[in-house]
C-alpha cells in the first residue's frame, strides 16, 4: 500500500477535524447519511456553489472552507452529474480523482455515499484502490523531496456496511500491493535492476509462499536455452530464469493443470549489435515490464490465497553491444531444438521467451500461457496507448482476456494471426528468423512466439504501448503503469478460480 496514504473504513459521520470529501449529484442532491451530518452546511454549500456555479455536474468539483459550526475545516464536494449507474472501473477513477483534490491535507474524511441509491461494498473497495493507486510515488532516488507533499495522509472513508467492506477491500489491497511492486520494478534503473537483482526481488515472494526455483546460466546451459542465453551473452551481468509457483487450488483442485504468466524481463534494452538511436534510449529500462507484471501478479494472488495454481516466469537478460554479444548472422539453438538466424538483435524478446515458452509448457503442462512482453514498437504504431495487443491461438482465452479488459479497464485489442504472417520469419539459413521487414512488425513477432508454444493455449500480449510511459490517468501518474496486474488478477478471478 502507497506509504503517501493510509486508508481507512469507517462508519458515515460527520468528521472532527481536517478535509471532508462528499458527493452530490445535479441539483447539489446528496444522500441521506451525508445531509445529516453536513446538517447546516448545506445551505453554506447552496450559497457557494451559486457564485462559483457549481452545478454537481460529473467530476466538477467545489472546494470551500467549511463552515464554523462544522467540525471540519475544508469541504470539497464533487459533482458524479445525473443518475447514470457507476461501473467498478468509475469508482476506480473516483478515488484516484478524489485523491488528486486533497492537496495538503492530512487529514481527509470522505462521505462515500450516492445522492441516490446505493453503493455496495465492491464500489467502496474499488474506491479505495483508486485512492492508493493515485497516491503512488517512485521518488526513491530524489535527495531533493517536496517534503509537504510527502508526508502521510489519513483517508478515512465512511461507509454504511464497514465490516462488509473491510472484507471487499482486502482483495484489492493485496491487488494495490501487486500493482506497486510492478510500478516500482519498472521505475528503477537499470544499474540497479539488473538480472540477478530481479531474480532477488522475484524470489521475495517466498515469504508469501510462492516457491521459488532460480535458474542460473549453467542451468539454462544444460537445459539447451541458447536463444535466451544468446541474448545476455553481450552482457557483464549474467541472466536468470525465475519460476514464482502459487499452489492456492484447493480440494478436487488441488492437482489440477497450472495456468502460466511469462514474462519478457529484458532489464536493458541496448538493441545490442544492431544497436538502437540515443534519444530516448533510457526508457529501455522500462523493456522488463512483462516481467514485472508477472512478479506483481504473484504477489496478488498469493496475498489474497487465491484458489488457483499459478505459474509465474520470468526471463531476465541485459541486451547489450559488445565483444561477446551475439552478431546478425548468428545461428542459435533453442531449447525446443529449432534453430534461429538472428537478423536484428535489437529483436531480443522473443529470443528470450522462445526458451522461457518452450520451458514452462514442456515442465508444467499448463492449462493455457499468457506471456506479456515490451515487444515491438510497432504495437505502438498499430494501437497507440489505449490498448494492448493481443494475439492467441485460443478464442476461448483471448474471449476471457478482452472480458477482464473491460472489467479492469486495462484493455487488450485482438490481432490476427495466420500462415501468411508465419511464412515471413522462414529462414534462408535456419527454422526461424528473428526478424522479417516492417509490415506486420507485431504479428511477426507474436508469430515467432507461436513456434515456441508447442501447441499449448497461449495469448501474447504486446505491452509496449501500455506498460511505460503511458499518459497519466486519475489511477496512474507513474511511469512505470503496472499495466496488467490488475487485468491477469481479474482474469484468474473470474474464469479459473475453483
Ligand atoms: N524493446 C523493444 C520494443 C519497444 C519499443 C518497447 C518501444 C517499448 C517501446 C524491442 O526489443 C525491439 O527493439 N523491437 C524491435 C523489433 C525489430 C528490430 C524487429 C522494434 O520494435 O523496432
Ligand atoms: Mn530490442
Ligand atoms: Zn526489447
Amino acid at each position: 500500500m502507497s506509504e503517501f496514504v493510509k486508508t481507512v473504513f469507517g462508519p458515515l459521520a460527520a468528521p472532527k477535524s481536517g478535509t471532508c470529501i462528499v458527493f452530490v449529484g445535479v441539483g447539489l442532491k446528496c444522500g441521506p447519511a451525508v445531509s445529516a451530518f453536513l446538517g447546516g452546511a448545506v445551505e453554506l454549500i447552496a450559497s457557494a456553489a451559486k457564485t462559483a456555479q457549481f452545478e454537481g455536474k460529473s467530476l466538477s468539483v467545489l472546494d470551500i472552507l467549511a463552515p464554523r459550526e462544522f467540525a471540519a475545516e475544508r469541504l470539497v464536494v464533487i459533482g458524479l452529474g445525473g443518475a447514470k449507474e457507476l461501473a467498478e472501473t468509475d469508482f476506480t477513477a473516483l478515488g484516484g480523482f478524489a485523491f488528486s483534490k486533497i492537496g495538503a491535507a492530512k487529514e481527509v474524511s470522505i462521505g462515500f455515499e450516492p445522492p441516490e441509491g446505493t453503493w455496495d461494498a465492491a464500489a467502496a473497495a474499488d474506491f479505495m484502490m483508486g485512492v492508493q493507486l493515485r497516491a503512488y510515488r517512485f521518488d526513491k532516488y530524489k535527495k531533493k523531496k517536496d517534503d509537504d507533499k510527502r508526508s502521510v495522509a489519513l483517508v478515512s472513508i465512511g461507509v454504511n456496511d464497514v465490516e462488509g467492506v473491510r472484507l471487499a477491500a482486502k482483495s484489492r489491497e493485496a491487488l494495490v500491493a501487486g500493482v506497486e511492486i510492478a510500478r516500482d520494478l519498472v521505475n528503477e534503473p537499470p544499474n540497479i535492476l539488473f538480472p540477478i537483482e530481479f531474480a532477488n526481488r522475484a524470489a521475495s515472494l517466498a515469504k508469501l509462499g510462492v516457491e521459488i526455483d532460480v535458474l542460473d546460466e549453467k542451468a539454462m546451459a544444460k537445459l539447451g536455452m541458447g536463444s535466451l542465453l544468446g541474448v545476455g551473452q553481450g552482457s557483464a551481468r549474467d541472466s536468470r530464469l525465475v519460476v514464482m509457483r502459487w499452489n492456492g487450488a484447493k480440494g478436487k483442485a488441488k492437482k489440477s493443470a497450472p495456468v502460466a504468466f511469462v514474462g519478457k524481463g529484458v532489464c536493458f534494452d541496448t538493441g545490442g549489435i544492431s544497436i538502437k538511436p540515443a534519444a530516448g534510449m533510457e526508457d529501455m529500462k522500462g523493456d522488463m515490464a512483462g516481467a514485472a507484471c508477472v512478479v506483481g501478479l504473484m504477489h496478488a494472488l498469493a496475498s489474497r490465497k487465491a484458489k488457483v495454481n499459478a505459474v509465474g516466469a520470468i526471463g531476465l537478460v541485459e541486451n547489450m553491444p559488445d565483444g561477446a554479444a551475439i552478431r546478425p548472422g548468428d545461428i542459435l539453438t533453442s531449447m525446443s531444438g529449432q534453430t534461429i538466424e538472428i537478423i536484428n538483435t535489437d529483436a531480443e524478446g522473443r529470443l528470450v521467451l522462445a526458451d522461457a515458452l518452450w520451458y514452462i509448457q514442456d515442465k508444467y503442462k499448463p492449462a493455457f500461457m499468457v506471456d506479456l512482453a515490451t515487444l515491438t514498437g510497432a504495437i505502438l504504431v498499430a494501437l497507440g496507448q489505449e490498448y494492448a495487443g493481443l494475439f492467441s491461438n485460443n478464442d476461448e482465452l483471448a474471449t476471457h482476456l478482452t472480458q477482464a479488459g473491460l472489467a479492469t479497464g486495462e484493455k487488450v485489442w485482438r490481432m490476427p494471426l495466420g500462415a501468411v504472417y508465419d511464412k515471413m520469419i522462414d529462414s534462408k539459413f535456419a527454422d526461424v528468423k528473428n526478424a522479417a521487414g516492417r509490415h506486420g512488425g507485431s504479428i511477426t513477432a507474436a508469430q515467432f512466439l507461436q513456434r515456441f508454444v508447442n501447441g499449448a493455449p497461449w495469448a501474447h500480449l504486446d505491452i509496449a504501448g501500455v506498460g511505460m510511459g503511458s499518459p497519466a490517468s486519475e489511477i496512474n501518474q507513474s511511469w512505470g503503469s503496472g499495466w496488467g496486474v490488475r487485468l491477469l488478477d481479474r482474469l484468474v478471478a473470474d474464469y479459473y478460480e475453483k
